[in-house]
């Protein structure tokens, strides 16, 4: 049926309106309506395009879903070739950079545009009469592939450029990325699917790009960055940092962290800035690129070989290396949970040696198969633990076999089970497995529990492997000459530990509760009973119900209370404790403050406040602070770079509020 007027003139309202809110969500990254409404205006345009097929532009917002496979890529002839960038790893090649451009151009400072290196996929697009019309891969520089069919799905790819000064021709180069919570959210969806998980976001990327069938892409959350423009028919800015706003105000997307600085002192500080930064940006980077500003210096500069002189990419410390796994062992964790451990060739990795890498749990091993002698590959990011991404199946030797997790404990001999609902295994020998004490005690003394300063890793194998010390109660009938006579241990250690230990004897019922190392029981819920009880006794003599009834307390906290305190053995510590000293004031069951009853979760960096003091401010007032958001979570106060649990709190529809209203609350 031929649309009329009414139609046609709607269909080009929902086209702008749709790519508005396209833009302020995937360039401008603020988003303007609620998904749900956007995705009615979108059925309304496929509707009325469904219905009247003459309608149907190649720049329309639909036309996102990808055609007909492709039996392979057609080559693509760059006008422009596709270079590479020289790197820089250190210092002086910075440096050493810098003077060949103040050189080069006589100047004594240079003004330099200075962005992310992305780590993802280089390509260039072409529009005309601003219109996406070709988009293809680097290839070899000279020749790519016709990658226009999967280009078009990527959301953040205008399809038409937008306001005035459109070129007739524009050749804009970039780079396809994955967004790091994409990615995780890709990869939940391809275990949920039983299909095999990327290994990181760039692969994910590289494998999206290259579908032959566009469908497949249109499904993947592909991103588009520019840094540069190979070819343009107009006048364009006469600087780089003039030309990314300029493809902005197109609707091209480009990094946010973009910046100007002068010299080499403000190349560095920008290194320097990204690299503290690396870990929260929204995608991966592997270094930052410096760019002479002038785009007439650039000229002048001009390029030697395949590469630029007036641009250099100052690369971080890789995060990911290839080693090998020399041994897989197991170790026993405080609450008997075996976690395979990978042991390495040692490999430098984000800016440290590596040794070890978690491998999790049982599962975890199966699904990447690792195996002695593997080639794997390691990753460690930021602060993070290292662990094994995946194997390099290529270069598995043939010796190398399927690694069996053991029937008992490695440590104590102990039957292994493996709780319903959870992955991994548990040595059953509780507090008579070594590895089981040694946890438990450094548990005990660490510095939200007992604090016991001093009372480290190596002293706890010393003390357990010679049988001075079973249960944290032996720590305090240890006296200085048992101690003094430990080897490699001074009589000054010995005299300052003793001292640690009696200066936590004083301590209070929260922290006593949570040294106890009861499962499922962290610092939050051992201020929860606290608070409840007022009195250990109380606490003791309370029954599943009772323990339920405490706020925040469910079935599985309760039971794992009423298994501790059930065994005689724990009672048994505990007295001693008690006869021994360890004491707290008892009977204030904390006045309700302005907070009183309320749960926070807190997410994302706050504006002034560290982590730490919101929660202390939060608790001063009788708030409780959660680790993770529910149904039971009154606010969550919002941050900076807020991931998972902000979108967790809009799920559940719990109030989100930001530093400034915590403030509020907490002057009331
Ligand atoms: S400018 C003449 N800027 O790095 C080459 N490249 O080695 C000009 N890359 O695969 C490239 N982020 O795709 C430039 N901000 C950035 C970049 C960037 C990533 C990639 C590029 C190419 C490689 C060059």
């Amino acid at each position: 049926m031929a649309a009329c007027r009414a139609e046609e003139a709607r269909v080009i309202a929902l086209r702008a309106e749709i790519e508005r809110h396209n833009r302020a969500y995937y360039v401008l990254d603020q988003p303007t309506i609620p998904d749900a409404e956007y995705d009615k205006l979108f059925l309304e345009l496929q509707r009325l395009e469904a219905d009247h097929r003459e309608l149907v532009t190649p720049d329309s917002p639909t036309q996102r879903v990808g055609g007909t496979p492709l039996p392979g890529f057609a080559q693509v002839h760059h006008g422009v070739p596709m270079l590479s960038l020289n790197n820089a790893f250190a210092e002086e090649e910075a440096a050493a950079f810098d003077r060949r451009c103040r050189e080069g151009l006589g100047v004594t400072e240079v003004d330099y545009a200075v962005e992310p290196k992305y780590d993802g996929l280089a390509i260039t697009l072409i529009y005309e009469q601003g219109l996406f019309v070709q988009g293809a891969t680097r290839g070899d520089g000279t020749t790519g592939e016709d990658v226009t069919q999967n280009l078009r799905t990527v959301r953040n790819i205008p399809l038409r450029l937008l306001g005035t000064g459109i070129p007739d021709r524009l050749e804009v180069r970039g780079e396809v990325l994955i967004l790091r919570r994409d990615f995780e959210r890709l990869n939940a969806q391809q275990r949920a699917l039983s299909a095999k998980e990327f290994v990181n976001p760039r692969n994910a990327a590289a494998g999206s790009l290259r579908q032959l069938d566009a469908r497949i892409t249109a499904q993947r959350p592909l991103r588009f960055f520019a840094y540069g423009v190979a070819q343009v028919s107009h006048e364009m800015p006469g600087t780089q940092a003039e030309l990314m706003n300029r493809l902005l105000a197109w609707g091209i997307p480009v990094a946010r962290e973009r910046d100007r600085v002068a010299g080499l002192a403000g190349l560095l500080g920008y290194y320097a800035r990204m690299g503290k930064a690396r870990d929260n940006l929204p995608y991966d980077i592997d270094g930052v690129v410096f760019k002479v500003n002038s785009l007439a210096d650039q000229e002048r500069l001009g390029f030697v070989s395949r590469a630029p002189r007036f641009a250099i990419a100052h690369k971080f410390p890789a995060q990911e290396a290839t080693t090998t796994v020399l041994a897989i062992e197991v170790q026993v964790g405080r609450t008997g949970a075996l976690t395979p451990v990978a042991r390495l060739e040692p490999v430098f990795v984000g800016g440290v040696t590596v040794t070890n890498a978690t491998l999790h749990n049982e599962d975890e091993v199966r699904r990447k198969d690792v195996r002695v002698g593997d080639t794997v590959i390691v990753r460690r990011a930021g602060d993070v633990i290292p662990e094994v991404v995946a194997v390099v199946p290529e270069r598995r030797p043939i010796f190398a076999q399927e690694f069996i997790m053991p029937k008992t404990c490695p440590v104590c001999s102990s039957q292994v089970e493996k709780p319903e609902d959870e992955v991994i295994l548990r040595c059953t020998g509780g507090l008579y497995c070594p590895a089981q004490r040694k946890r438990a005690l450094l548990h005990f003394a660490s510095r939200r529990a007992l604090d016991i300063e001093g009372l480290g890793e190596k002293l706890v194998d010393q003390l357990v492997d010679s049988e001075l010390v079973a249960t944290p109660a032996d720590l305090y009938r240890l006296d200085l000459a048992t101690l003094a006579a430990l080897p490699r241990m001074a009589e000054k250690s010995a005299a300052n530990l003793l001292e640690a230990i009696e200066h936590s004897k004083q301590t209070s019922l929260p922290r006593f509760i949570y040294a106890l190392g009861i499962r499922n029981v962290g610092e939050a819920t051992a201020k929860d009973l606290a608070r409840h009880f007022a009195s250990l006794d109380a606490l003791l003599a309370a029954e599943e119900e009772r323990l339920m009834a405490v706020p925040e307390v469910g079935p599985v906290v309760a039971a794992s209370l009423c298994r501790f305190f059930a065994e005689p053995h724990n009672l048994a510590v505990i007295a001693q404790l008690r006869e021994r000293g360890v004491h707290w004031l008892e009977g204030v069951a904390s006045l309700p403050g302005t907070l009183a009853g309320k749960t926070f979760v807190l997410t994302g960096t706050l504006p002034t406040l560290t982590r730490e003091a919101a929660k202390a401010a939060i608790e001063a007032q009788g708030g409780r602070v959660a680790g993770s958001v529910s149904q039971k979570t009154d606010y969550v106060v919002a941050g900076s770079d807020a991931g998972s649990k902000l979108e967790k709190a809009q799920q559940l529809g719990v109030a989100i509020i930001d530093q400034d209203q915590l403030l509020e609350f907490l002057k009331k």
